[in-house]
């Protein structure tokens, strides 16, 4: 409960920093959201209907729309691998593998919280793929030996 408190009370909070409460903010509320939690909980659309008005339903439809955005925990810093055409081409399987390997499964937070990775669509970097992002940065091109070495950071 006092968890829960704590996230409406931060969704809140950001919501209060924008500039208005109309569905126009959402997106930027969301990637606050994602950048406090790691993950957009159902407990932070329900306050954002409450404070903006707009359905848990709309919400998890801009979440699951969005690659950058997600309902689900993740580690603190999330590694996007492009899995995209040009990134395949270019090898991107052996980074998928390389995250595999030293990270675990795609999607799980480490086991101290601290990364996650997951694949993506493209990323805008098709000219130096295989391309990927740590924490938002871009990594391109990315190398397996560069995956292994987050990982060992990391897990
Ligand atoms: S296809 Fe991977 S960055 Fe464009």
């Amino acid at each position: 409960m006092e968890l829960e408190a704590s996230i409406r009370a931060r969704v809140r909070e950001i919501i209060a920093s924008r500039p208005g409460k109309d569905r126009a903010q959402l997106l930027e509320v969301l990637h606050e959201v994602q950048g406090a939690f790691q993950s957009v909980p159902r407990v932070a659309a329900e306050e954002i209907e409450r404070e903006m008005g707009v359905p848990v339903t709309d919400t998890y439809g801009v979440v699951t729309f969005y690659d950058l955005l997600t309902d689900k925990p993740t580690g603190r810093t999330v590694l996007r691998i492009c899995e995209d055409v040009t990134c395949h081409l270019h090898g991107s399987s052996e980074l998928v593998a390389a995250a595999e390997r030293s990270l675990g499964p795609e999607g799980e937070p480490s086991a101290d919280g601290s990364i996650s990775w997951t694949r993506c669509a493209c990323l805008g970097l098709c000219d130096q793929a295989p391309a990927a992002h740590l924490g938002g940065e871009p990594l391109a091109p990315c190398t397996p030996a560069f995956v292994e070495k987050a990982g060992a950071r990391h897990v």
